[in-house]
């Protein structure tokens, strides 16, 4: 399955989810892909902050070619999970056409509701071409028992995209494992943030189905 993290606002966790949700398939025993398509290359610098084993790949690939390179790029791995861009709607396009699914995370607040207009219509041109191309949100960095956090299903719903039900809390130790270039899963011990990113990949297998 390829999975491509998509939004062009900066800082809504693409990274993050990436990197956690590359992780998560991993530690099932698949052969795991992480390319990374934004020119920052944000999932690059995890990499090489990363002492010892990798869990899985990394490739930076920031060119708006990844649709048409994508068989050759993937061969031999189960799963690939793509890192995108923010803003460059070209690198965007490329990588959602090269998606089977996309995932968008958006933060529970209105400027990111309004923003993912742009991915929204991105995903609709594609599925021009593109008929079977499954998309979701994810909600991420929700604070817990805040009236925003639960609103913002609601405000999602005027787009045509379907919202996951599992969501990602804001915890510290997302930034604490990436700093370390670290999963979650590696140094989580209450276990709250590696069970949110299990349920949200459980869930994404399911809607492929
Ligand atoms: N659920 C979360 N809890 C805490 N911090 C988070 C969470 N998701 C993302 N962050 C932090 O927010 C910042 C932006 O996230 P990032 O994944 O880099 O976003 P993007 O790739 O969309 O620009 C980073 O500093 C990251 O550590
Ligand atoms: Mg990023």
């Amino acid at each position: 399955m390829i999975i491509g993290i998509l939004n062009q606002k900066g800082g809504v966790g693409k990274t993050t989810l990436s990197v956690n949700l590359a992780a998560s398939f991993a530690l099932t025993g698949s052969r795991v892909l992480l390319i990374d398509a934004d020119p920052q290359g944000s999932a690059l610098d995890w990499a090489a902050a990363r002492a010892g084993e990798p869990l899985f790949s990394v490739v930076g690939f920031p060119r708006p070619t990844i649709h048409k390179e994508i068989s050759q790029l993937g061969q031999g791995y189960d799963h690939i999970v793509i890192d995108g861009p923010p803003r460059v709607t070209e690198l965007a396009r490329s990588a959602i056409m090269a998606s089977d699914m996309v995932l968008i995370p958006v933060q529970p607040s209105p400027y990111d509701i309004w923003a993912a207009d742009e991915v929204v219509k991105l995903i609709e041109e594609a599925r021009i071409y593109k008929e079977n191309l499954k998309s979701v949100f994810v909600i991420n960095r929700k604070i817990a028992n805040t009236a925003i956090g639960r609103d913002i299903g609601d405000a999602l719903s005027t787009y045509p995209v379907r919202v996951l039900t599992a969501t990602v809390t804001q915890r510290v130790v997302f930034a604490e494992a990436a700093a370390q270039g670290k999963a979650v899963h590696e140094i989580d011990s209450a276990g709250l943030a590696i069970a949110e990113i299990e349920e949200v990949r459980k869930e994404i297998m399911e809607a492929i189905k």
